[in-house]
């Protein structure tokens, strides 16, 4: 038996919306979770950053917002960056790290991601970890090879004790918004392969959720959760939708 976990479901919002049209879409979405019970579930909205603090300011405790970005040094001389104390301070409590499109846009290496990781547990945020290989090496059937070492080079000097706060989400970068959903087999045959691996790095599995992302909308949310090891979403253009992003979490 598969341990019961709470289902995460991420909203990554990427470079979209502003302030008003985050106010319209939090006002169509107010009224979808007036009768919904948010009991097992984690949500947490990932805006652009001029939105966190607003965001934050529409929701009770049920519902967090995290940051699709952050520096792991305590203050600075750090132009355009943001550090974990502004975050926190400001009750932002989940940071995402490793996104492949800040791997190749922002060009962060796994030495980076590393720093975050470590920085991020150690002052107290939680941390989405994103991997996900691309389709050269999918073809070429180097994909495990590829996640493996994506996932020891985050991890490997991460104190296990740091497992509650950690989700892993695996998002092959063909499926990112592409329309391309990897097949139920591909998502759970990895998803084991993770948890398996989170297991050899001395982590309690219970208590680590491996979400799914890539090309996640409101008609295929309900497979995607039922497939084994398969903890929750992580959302980038069907999240932009609120009733669309309210059907993947009601899936
Ligand atoms: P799409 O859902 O648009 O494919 O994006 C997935 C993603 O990158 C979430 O982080």
């Amino acid at each position: 038996m598969l341990p019961m976990k709470n289902k995460f479901f991420g909203a990554n919002w990427k470079m979209n919306l502003t302030t008003s049209k985050a106010t319209d879409y939090f006002k169509t979405f107010e009224k979808l979770f007036a009768t919904h019970s948010l009991t097992h579930k984690d949500i947490v909205f990932f805006p652009p950053m001029q939105l966190l603090a607003f965001i934050h300011s529409q929701f009770n405790q049920n519902i967090k917002v995290g940051s699709q970005n952050f520096y792991p040094q305590k203050q600075g001389a750090f132009t355009g960056e943001v550090s974990a104390d502004m975050l926190l301070e400001d009750g932002i409590s989940w940071v995402l790290i490793g996104h492949s499109e800040r791997r190749s846009h922002l060009q962060e290496q796994d030495s980076l991601i590393k720093q975050k990781v470590l920085w991020a547990l150690e002052n107290n945020l939680n941390i989405v970890l994103c991997c996900g290989e691309d389709l050269s090496i999918r073809e070429n059937g180097q994909e495990k090879t590829f996640i493996q070492k994506q996932l020891l080079s985050a991890l490997e000097e991460v104190n296990p004790s740091h497992a509650s706060k950690i989700v892993i989400a695996y998002e092959p970068i063909w499926a990112i918004g592409t329309g391309k959903v990897a097949t139920s087999e591909q998502i759970g045959e990895m998803h084991q392969f993770l948890d398996h691996n989170l297991s050899s790095l001395g982590f309690n599995t219970s208590l680590i959720r491996i979400i799914y992302g890539g090309s996640v909308n409101a008609q295929n949310a309900k497979e995607i959760l039922s497939i084994p090891y398969v903890d929750g979403t992580l959302v980038g253009s069907a999240s932009l939708n609120p009733k669309d992003f309210f059907t993947i979490i009601d899936a």
